[in-house]
């Protein structure tokens, strides 16, 4: 997706956000537009506080001007706005591509509103071809691999799970300094057992399945000016 269409369906979520809202932010090169405009929002005059999802997304949201909060001064926000690997048309998720699932779910759950940004292109009529991020904490990773397989043949799944690896071919650590394994899917049949399976076993920490949390999407489509909304 072009930079282009990342701002333009940030522009757009820019619009839904109102004097005196409390916000969620999201992660990734998309969400990453919607902080650089709603922080000129701001810097015109509007009045709001957000709660990051991200190390990376509280430095450049504080580096743009937006006050910030926690969840913890803030339990509730009125609006979410965040991207995503894949949506279907349920409004049914897969993100964690930039491995923020963990603090993008607690802020998602803790919205009232949800809207997703992203490329046309990421919409599918079933989710699974992007690689479902399962973040898990390092104790007992051989163990907890080996539930996960059995978690996915179950639930009619099948793939390999790899290791994300960082730039340094060393194991990525998510800000809560946990690892992630992807699962390369292709397909996934049912969603709902996946998810359900997956948070039963020990060692998980998140999983990148968002069902019921989304309320809506913005999705830039190639065409010129193209939005298609969900
Ligand atoms: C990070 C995410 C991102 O929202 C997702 O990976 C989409 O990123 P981008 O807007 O860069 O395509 O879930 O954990």
């Amino acid at each position: 997706m072009s930079a282009d269409l990342k701002r333009a369906a940030a522009a757009r979520a820019v619009d839904l956000v109102q004097d005196g809202m409390r916000l969620g932010i999201g992660t990734g090169s998309t969400a990453a537009q919607f902080v650089e405009l709603l922080g000129a929002r701001v810097r015109s005059g509007l009045s709001v506080v957000g709660v990051p999802t991200s190390e990376a997304t509280h430095r450049a949201a504080a580096a743009a001007g937006i006050p910030l909060t926690t969840l913890d001064e803030t339990p509730e926000l009125d609006l979410t706005v965040d991207g995503a690997d894949e949506i279907d048309g349920s409004l049914r998720l897969i993100k964690g591509g930039g491995g923020a699932l963990l603090r993008e779910k607690i802020v998602a759950a803790a919205s009232r509103r949800m809207v997703v940004i992203a490329d046309g292109s990421k919409q599918v009529a079933t989710l699974g071809r992007f690689p479902l991020p399962i973040e898990v904490v390092p104790f007992g990773l051989g163990a907890t691999r080996r539930a996960i397989a059995a978690a996915l043949t179950r639930t009619g799944c099948a793939g390999e799970l790899t290791l994300r690896t960082g730039r340094d071919f060393a194991p990525f650590r998510t800000d809560g300094a946990h690892l992630i394994l992807d699962a390369h899917l292709g397909r996934i049949p049912d969603p709902d057992a996946l998810a359900a399976a997956l948070a039963a076993v020990p060692g998980v920490v998140e999983h990148g399945l968002f069902l019921g949390l989304c309320t809506g999407a913005i999705l830039a489509a190639e065409e010129a000016g193209a939005i298609r909304l969900l």
